[in-house]
């Protein structure tokens, strides 16, 4: 540690006297005691910069040099070092106490601090960003290695400190009621995350200053004089230099974004930017006040009243609760108005006009998630952008299994759709391919693949296959599953006829056996005693069904159901009763297939089973409409009995390169192995929250397949419905996207895209204690 004696520990007077020839007065500037100002007697002024490591940052003094020519006719002055004597930019040492260091000169910047010298006039605004953008046109002609580094304050890695959210607390309310302060901090981290972090690898990369704040960017005379200290200059996103800048510009003024936009115009002039990086840059500035206001908040359980650590800390909390008034699109427009950024919000229709023409063409039937609809522009990784480029994290949607548009997927279904599609009555490898490819993730004796467009048509195809196999028509389906919207499959789902606008069993052939929930039904827990338990109620139905069963039609976990994990042994012992009573067994595995349980690719098999028909979808194609159902090559062939079978789509070569595409991107992004360490994270980040929250009644669920039932009570299991509706209506206004489930409506569902993120988990468990303990039932 260096102090404030370092002075005369390295015998500073002595040195600077022999390394550069005078002599002059010297006084310490900061903290540390490592900076003087040196006075000469001719009253000339310099910085005496010492260091304990010697620096190779000697290409960086001639790229300030440069910039400092560059900014002379500005009237902007940088800190260029004053060599020694002997022509070096620094002066190396062993000081008496064994240490090795190093003295810098630097020539003196005139000017006070930004921060000291009043609200800026739009002059003063211009001439910022004039000065910075001459500044990194001159950087960026330096290739410097050593700059490629990283620090505490990069803005290119500013969701690192993304943890530190949790340090906030939240009776810290801001100046704004409507704002808590851990709420806009997590706010800011997510729009920052979801809106820069994607496009910044692909923005210009540059040497930049890296810290233009209020106190290093200098004022004389009303008008900016200086920018000082290089220490965190580094090889970034060249707007990042920009974004820094604003984001002390804009503190404590009335019109944050008009003053930015002042500060943008002036910058583009100088150093004309791109759409991509005008739209970065208000989740930049986000960033950057967040890592100001978390780093300030952890530092505080280490030293209160420390000198310089909490000086922007409150500022940057009433901008942050500024700018939480505005949406990013409209923040981009702001700020690039000058800029010549086009409205990004201006195209497409409002969601009042669409909802209307919905009306007009849409059948009421299907119904409009959110009570708050919500127009949903773009999809990228695990995030849903809307029309007004805010960020969504989708914890709902496990169609977009590898992530929304993923890049891989996208790419092979074009390319395929580029060069050939047909259909599968021809031959051509990419069907064989990925016929192939799935068998070899499923056990023996599962090899035998039909492609089709749905989840529908596959569990449709699956019950004609094992009807046409045994020679039986009667079916047991799980109560409150649902299988699909044909008229057979509305047939077999107790979720729809038992639910809203059903008219119970309709059908003689399809025999309800009980949910297998060890949470809420019969038999309770989750052991082998309660799997056995459930398993003897399907020989029981079996039992009394007075018809032979084709197959017993099962979600290898209960999904519309309600998140349901079936107990130890449930699926061995049913699967026993159903053989021996000569059915099939088929494992739709539509919502949990793919690696979703995180333990195993099908979550079948998590149960130790083999199914004889297995039913793909939802995840299969990304997004892309497929379903599948693969089998056994004695059961395919009983099917194989003249009447053909044909899908005029399913199976297309588009298909099979999207589907081989989904295969590649999950084996090379380790997504299930993902799926398990951050589902665990999930579960047990949620499962904290019950001791805080009597609302919770279970946390439940295997990788990422995860269920939070809500009820009002924790003994007679009340299920609290309308509580779980507006839970998730307040999540989606927090930027989370969950539903509902559940033969009672009062179950949360969690099936995200697999490549979900530690802090992705971290945030959603801080929100879900946010609103739940808005919801007012805390203990
Ligand atoms: C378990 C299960 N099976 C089948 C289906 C039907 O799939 P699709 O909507 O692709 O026809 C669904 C749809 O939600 C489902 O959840």
């Amino acid at each position: 540690m260096v102090t404030r004696t370092e002075r005369t520990a390295v015998g500073l007077d002595a040195w600077l006297a022999e390394e550069y020839g005078f002599a002059g007065e010297l006084s310490p500037i900061g903290g540390e005691g490592r900076n003087f100002v040196v006075t000469t007697s001719e009253g000339r002024r310099f910085v005496a910069k010492l260091d304990e490591d010697g620096s190779d940052w000697g290409e960086q003094d001639r790229a300030i040099d440069a910039a400092h020519s560059a900014l002379a006719p500005l009237g902007v002055a940088l800190p260029t070092v004053v060599r020694t004597r002997a022509g070096l930019i620094e002066s190396m040492r062993r000081t008496a106490d064994g240490r090795t260091m190093a003295l810098r000169l630097l020539n003196w910047v005139p000017g006070v601090p930004w921060l000291e010298s009043g609200p800026p006039t739009a002059a003063r605004l211009r001439d910022l960003g004039r000065a910075l953008a001459t500044l990194d046109v001159a950087l960026a002609r330096v290739d410097l290695p050593a700059a490629r580094r990283t620090h505490h304050w990069d803005l290119a890695q500013a969701a690192r400190h993304r943890p530190l959210v949790k340090e906030v607390r939240n009776a810290d309310l801001g100046t704004n009621p409507r704002y808590v302060r851990r709420e806009l901090a997590d706010w800011a981290f997510h729009v920052y995350t979801a809106c820069a972090g994607p496009a910044l690898p692909a923005l210009p990369h540059s040497l930049i200053h890296g810290d233009a704040n209020d106190e290093n960017v200098l004022v004389d005379d009303g008008r900016v004089s200086g920018i000082i200290d290089f220490g965190d200059s580094l090889w970034n996103p060249t707007v990042c230099d920009l974004a820094i800048a604003l984001a002390y510009a804009m503190l404590e003024l009335p019109q944050p974004l008009d003053a930015g936009a002042e500060v943008v115009a002036a910058y583009h002039a100088v150093r004309p930017l791109s759409a991509d990086e005008l739209r970065v840059l208000f989740p930049l500035v986000l960033g950057r006040l967040a890592v100001t206001v978390v780093t300030a908040a952890s530092r505080r359980a280490i030293d209160p009243n420390h000198p310089t650590w909490f000086i922007t800390e409150d500022r940057a909390w009433r901008l942050l609760e500024k700018l939480a008034a505005f949406d990013p699109n409209a923040a981009a427009t702001a700020l690039g108005s000058g800029a010549g950024l086009d409205s990004a919000s201006a195209h497409g229709a409002s969601v009042p006009s669409l909802l209307e023409h919905r009306r007009a063409h849409i059948s009421s039937a299907l119904s409009i998630a959110y009570r708050e609809p919500i127009k949903m522009e773009r999809g990228s990784d695990q995030y849903l952008y809307d029309d007004r480029g805010r960020p969504y994290l989708d914890l709902v949607n496990n169609v977009c299994h590898v992530g929304h548009c993923h890049p891989r997927v996208v790419k092979a279904g074009q390319r395929q759709m580029a060069r050939l599609n047909t259909n599968t009555r021809y031959l051509y490898d990419e069907l064989t391919q990925y016929a192939e490819r799935l068998a070899a993730t499923l056990p023996a004796p599962l090899d035998t693949c039909f492609f089709v467009n749905s989840g529908t048509e596959a569990n449709d195809l699956a019950l004609r296959i094992a009807r046409t196999h045994t020679a039986r028509q009667h079916l047991l389906v799980v109560d409150g599953a649902y299988h699909g919207h044909s008229s057979a499959l509305i047939a077999a789902s107790p979720y729809k006829f038992m639910g809203p606008g059903g008219s119970g069993r309709a059908e003689p052939w399809v025999h309800i056996v009980p949910m297998p929930d060890g949470y809420r039904g019969k038999h309770k827990g989750h052991g082998l005693a309660a799997g056995t338990a459930y398993a003897d109620e399907v020989g029981r139905v079996i039992a009394e069904a007075g018809a032979p069963i084709a197959a017993f039609m099962t979600e290898s976990f209960q999904s519309c159901g309600g998140q349901i994990v079936p107990p130890e042994g449930y699926l061995a012992t049913a699967f026993r009763h159903v053989r021996a009573a000569g059915g099939l067994c088929i494992a739709d595995e539509v919502q949990t297939g793919f690696g979703r349980a995180g333990t195993h690719f099908w979550a079948f098999e998590t149960q130790g089973v083999v199914p004889d028909i297995v039913v793909l979808g939802k995840p299969i194609g990304n997004g892309h409409p497929m379903g599948a159902v693969v089998t056994s090559r004695n059961i395919a062939a009983s099917f194989a009995n003249g009447m053909e079978f044909f899908s005029t789509f399913g199976g297309n070569p588009v298909s099979c390169a999207i589907g081989l595409a989904v295969l590649d991107v999950i084996r090379d992004e380790q997504l299930q192995s993902r799926a398990l360490e951050l589902g665990t994270r999930l579960r047990d980040g949620l499962r904290s929250l019950m001791d805080a929250h009597a609302l919770i009644g279970d946390v439940r669920g295997v990788g990422l397949f995860l269920g939070v039932e809500l009820v009002r009570d924790r003994a007679t299991l009340e299920p609290a419905a309308a509580e779980a509706t507006e839970l998730v209506n307040r999540m989606a206004k927090r930027g989370i996207l969950l539903s509902t489930d559940g033969p009672l409506h009062n179950v949360i569902k969690i099936k995200p895209p697999m490549v979900l993120t530690a802090d992705d988990v971290d945030m959603t468990c801080r929100v879900f204690d946010d609103e739940l303990g808005r919801l007012g039932l805390t203990h």
